[in-house]
């Protein structure tokens, strides 16, 4: 197959984390996401949690207008959620399991027996023209699902791979390739994120199916010591190392 540029998706959450740590407004995500746009970075995503405790609603009207690559809104399937995303259509929405006392997203959607209100909810986010992706565990089962529920795209969870013991890094990424060839196969478009590092992004970044990563965490706590700029500019670098 065509192997086409891979996207780096900066999230950039855990600005806002550091923000309202001390209830001012500095650091300012808008301003990461500008640094981020500018050393190369394809797109900003950005989590609207239902508790509100990294990125709230100004940000998010904020970034819809002043991020101008592709704004990716991660969110769970609540219809006060599809109310934001429907009203502000960013090019991308990534629907998300949400658990209130989760430190981060832990795991891939249900999809295998869906919340009723998840098929209604991605039909009215795609009929704006928003591209819609389902963040999944990395299975093949679950990418079929995601298109049956009228997904356009799925983000395939690496958590389990990066974060996990090396010893298991080749099996998971098994995993994660057989499910990025079912979504090939099935016409969807293919994005990987959770706990990727400038280690661990190779192996995924040579997969040719994956057409975007996103990645947070890491690379906002790396900006710590070498800067947000330097940090997205060599993630980018390992990108297109293993591309
Ligand atoms: N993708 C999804 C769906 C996520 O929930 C997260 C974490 O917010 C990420 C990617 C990025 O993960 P990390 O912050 O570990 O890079």
């Amino acid at each position: 197959m065509h192997t086409k540029p891979m996207r780096l998706s900066v999230n950039v959450d855990h600005v806002a984390t550091l923000r309202n740590a001390r209830g001012g407004s500095f650091p300012c995500p808008i301003e990461a996401a500008r640094i981020c746009m500018a050393a190369g970075a394809d797109g900003i995503t950005i989590h609207l949690r239902e508790d509100r405790r990294h990125i709230r609603d100004h940000d998010v009207e904020r970034m819809a207008t002043e991020v101008t690559t592709r704004l990716n809104l991660e969110m769970a399937a609540t219809e006060e959620m599809v109310a934001i995303c429907t009203r502000l259509a960013p090019p991308a929405c990534c629907i998300v399991p949400e658990k209130r006392a989760e430190l981060t997203t832990e795991g891939g959607l249900n999809v295998a027996t869906p919340d009723p209100f998840l098929r209604g909810a991605i039909a009215r986010i795609a009929a704006r023209g928003t591209e819609v992706s389902l963040f999944i565990e990395p299975d093949p089962a679950a990418v079929e699902a995601a298109r049956a529920l009228g997904a356009q795209a799925v983000e395939l969870h690496t958590g389990t791979y990066a974060e996990g013991p090396v010893a298991e890094r080749a099996a998971q990424l098994a995993r994660i390739a057989a499910a990025a060839r079912a979504a090939h196969a099935l016409g969807l478009a293919c994005h990987a994120g959770h706990g990727l590092s400038y280690e661990t992004v190779g192996p995924v970044a040579a997969r040719p199916e994956i057409e975007e990563v996103s990645i947070g965490h890491f690379l906002i706590s790396s900006a710590v010591f070498e800067g947000l700029e330097g940090a997205v500019r060599r993630m980018i670098g390992a990108i297109r190392a293993a591309r």
